[in-house]
């Protein structure tokens, strides 16, 4: 078995340059809601914008338990200047045996386009690639998402394929195809 399970041993808080990625705690619920309660924000994801502060607390424990559970480890991005919680980045669907994961992002949209994925995304699989060892990391994206397909592809994913009908919308009951976007381990670029 490979040693990705090393990554649950302590929460591997991260830095870049103007961002610390760390755990999300229960302090950061009004910068959760924030970032949640944003139709908008949540369009492509198929959810519902968060309407309460009881739904952002319950949306932090959930955070919380994917890294107790070892299934998932997601990262709260913090502003270094004024410690503000401005989005959520993700690695999740982790395969410890064919060493893949899947990665999903979620900006607070006053900081759109900036760059700040593009920074912190950077970090995160520099970190999967080389502290952590995953061999492939891969992103599915609705169709209509141009700004996460470009994001990926500045990153150095490629478009690998179309899933048909593949994550239902939970606001629509349809279900959605999703956009294949992959990066191995191999691509020279981290
Ligand atoms: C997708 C998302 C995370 C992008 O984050 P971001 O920090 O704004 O992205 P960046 O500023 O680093 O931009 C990266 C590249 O993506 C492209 N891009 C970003 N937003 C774009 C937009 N609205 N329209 C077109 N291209 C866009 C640009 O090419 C940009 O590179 P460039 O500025 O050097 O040309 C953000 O829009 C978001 O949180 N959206 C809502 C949640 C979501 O859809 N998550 C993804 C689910 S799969």
């Amino acid at each position: 078995m490979s040693g990705i399970y090393s990554m649950f041993n302590r929460f591997p808080s991260l830095e870049t340059s103007r961002f610390i990625l760390r755990e999300v705690s229960m302090g950061d619920c009004e910068d959760i809601f924030d970032i949640y309660c944003d139709e908008e924000a949540v369009r492509f994801q198929g959810i519902n914008a968060i309407e309460s502060m009881e739904h952002a607390r319950k949306s932090v424990n959930f955070f919380r338990s994917g890294f107790e559970d070892k299934k998932f480890v997601k990262w709260c991005i913090v502003k270094k200047e004024d410690n503000m919680v401005i989005g959520i980045i993700t690695l999740h669907e982790i395969n410890i045996w064919h060493l893949r994961a899947e990665i999903g992002y979620m900006l607070n949209r006053k900081y759109w386009r900036q760059n700040v994925m593009s920074e912190v995304g950077e970090r995160i699989l520099k970190y999967a690639f080389n502290e952590v060892g995953f061999n492939r990391i891969e992103a599915y994206i609705h169709p209509e998402n141009i700004a996460s397909i470009r994001l990926s592809e500045k990153l150095g994913f490629q478009k690998e394929g179309l899933k048909k009908k593949s994550d239902i919308n939970f606001r629509t009951n349809e279900f959605e195809d999703r956009v294949i976007m992959g990066i191995l381990n191999d691509s020279a670029k981290y």
